[in-house]
């Protein structure tokens, strides 16, 4: 069975007709492919930050796919809550950034808490995130090589 860890994370969410847009800041990396991708519907300068009046829902459909993060998802609003599983689990090194693992990850904590992950999860490889083992976008901050 699986423990929910102590920190709970925090979601927003927003929606259309359709579809109902997730949003985790504490998965974010900062990567900007959301806003340089669809600047009408992701702009960190408005509040709220996603307008999901500003394209299709096709068209929002595929910009979070492309975050590689996992930060953003999805959910039709006709279906049922469930979170997708993985079954097949993939390592990718993102260049200067975390490492992103694609699947379902059950993670055990330091401090021996346990928590789920679904679809993607960033972990820090530059050693400065304040929310280790994952990353928080202070890569960039950084200026991490590697
Ligand atoms: S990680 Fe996702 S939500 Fe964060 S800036 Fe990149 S694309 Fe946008
Ligand atoms: S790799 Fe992103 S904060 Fe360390």
């Amino acid at each position: 069975m699986i423990m929910s860890s102590a920190k709970k994370e925090i979601e927003k969410k927003y929606s259309n007709d359709d579809i109902m847009v997730t949003w985790k800041p504490s998965l974010c990396i900062h990567s900007k492919s959301c806003w340089k991708g669809l600047i009408q519907v992701f702009n960190p300068k408005n509040k709220p930050w996603i307008n999901m009046e500003g394209a299709t829902t096709e068209r929002i459909k595929r910009q979070v796919s492309a975050c590689p993060s996992g930060a953003l998802s999805y959910k039709m609003n006709n279906e049922e809550d469930k979170e997708e599983m993985f079954t097949e689990t993939k390592v990718e090194v993102l260049e200067n950034g975390p490492l992103l693992i694609y699947g379902t990850l059950h993670v055990t904590n330091s401090d021996g808490s346990k928590e789920q992950k679904n679809k993607t999860t960033a972990f820090c490889r530059c050693g400065a995130s304040e929310n280790k083992p994952y990353c928080d976008g202070a890569h960039i901050k950084l200026n991490f090589k590697g």
